[in-house]
């Protein structure tokens, strides 16, 4: 079968090629993959900036978001033949630390944890895949395709319960919230603010495009022209970014309270100047900044549930470019429209729900 694959730390390593075929263990499912999502953390990798192969190996299956469809699964599993699956990212540490021990592996203490496609772990880019069936989450057959949104979305979903719960501290609300960008993991942060009823803005530097339009479809107000031009009083800011300008700048963009979430991340070893406002501010008005990665199976459910009420032309406008695994490189190109792209592999065995029946851009692989 076919994998793309690369060596990390190697900016010309990456290709696609034959690798052995998954044999699935006593526990695990055999999936045919049926779409795998690119997103920065991938360009990191093949750019060699970040990843590691598992151990004894010099190439790693790239690829971490991704939909699949059981082939095969154990006797007493809660999957069958046909069932379409969101494979989880982050593997618990082996010695376990005191999260990972109860599943709450994205908040591992001690970094030990692998992470698939990314860290110590083959990634999803492949044709077929075994996967312990743990690791797996259920994905709606009405979701079709765009189950393949299910990673990204776990990601937002673990946010925004971080995010509630430190909100929960005292008496408040999410009435007004700011997002900065509208990438995939913006626009998702985005989708959740307006299930809640709330005032949404959304930040980004696209004048055109189709972002603007899929904030306003969601009834949030985009916003181009930079941070000071769009008022403060923020109960929450969703930094998805990781621009650091705008990451030092969001705090005070808040009120009383504030909660800034820190979604994207920025690159090592920038600095700024700070003015100690900064710190002031953030203890007299009891504000918070924190960070987030990654998500635990509560996420991935959330994520697949709330999608699944999602209007789905509004998703498939999302999922806006899908490449055929034989045109591979292309999808690794960055364009300036691109909003999610995806490889489809060709052809899913069996018959597959992958197209819904609205939200289909007209230029998809058949
Ligand atoms: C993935 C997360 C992962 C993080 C850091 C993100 O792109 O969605 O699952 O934890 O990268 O590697």
């Amino acid at each position: 079968m076919k994998a793309v694959t690369v060596v990390p730390g190697d900016a010309t390593s990456l290709r696609l090629e034959e690798v052995a075929e998954p044999e699935p263990g006593a526990d695990e499912l055999l999936l045919t993959m049926l779409m795998a999502g690119i997103c920065g953390t991938d360009h990191e990798i093949l750019e060699g900036d970040i990843g590691y192969p598992a151990p004894g190996r010099d190439r790693l299956v790239l690829g971490h978001e991704a939909l699949g469809q059981v082939s095969t699964a154990p006797e007493g599993s809660d999957f069958s033949p046909g069932d379409l699956v969101a494979p989880i990212v982050r593997r618990p540490d082996p010695v376990p630390c005191a999260n990972c021990a109860v599943g709450e592996w994205d908040m591992c203490r001690n970094g030990r944890f692998t992470e698939a496609g990314i860290r110590g772990l083959d990634g999803y880019t492949a044709q077929e895949l075994s996967l312990p069936a743990e690791f797996a989450v259920k994905v709606s057959p009405d979701l079709g395709y765009l189950g393949v949104l299910v990673e990204p979305a776990s990601v937002v979903a673990k946010a925004w319960e971080h995010i509630l719960h430190i909100g929960s501290r005292g008496h408040w609300s999410a009435n007004r919230v700011l997002v900065t960008g509208a990438g995939p993991i913006g626009l998702l942060a985005t989708l959740f603010a307006t299930r809640l009823g709330v005032e949404v803005h959304v930040l980004d530097r696209a004048t055109d495009g189709p972002k603007p339009g899929l904030v306003g479809d969601l009834g949030a107000l985009y916003h181009n022209e930079g941070l000071e031009r769009i008022g403060e009083q923020f109960d929450v800011v969703l930094e998805c970014t990781g621009d650091f300008d705008l990451v030092m700048a969001v705090p005070a963009v808040t009120g009383p309270n504030g909660i800034v979430c820190l979604a994207g991340v920025t690159d090592e070893g920038h600095q700024v100047v700070v003015n100690s406002d900064l710190a002031r501010n953030l203890v007299l008005e009891n504000r918070t900044v924190f960070g987030t990665v990654n998500g635990n199976r509560r996420h991935y459910e959330e994520a697949a549930r709330v999608l699944a009420h999602t209007d789905q032309t509004w998703l498939g406008q999302v999922v806006n470019r899908r490449i055929p695994l034989d045109d591979w490189k292309e999808a690794y190109t960055r364009h300036p429209d691109d909003v999610k792209t995806v490889i489809q592999f060709l052809p899913p065995k069996g018959g597959v729900p992958a197209q819904p029946a609205r939200g289909d851009s007209p230029d998809a692989p058949s």
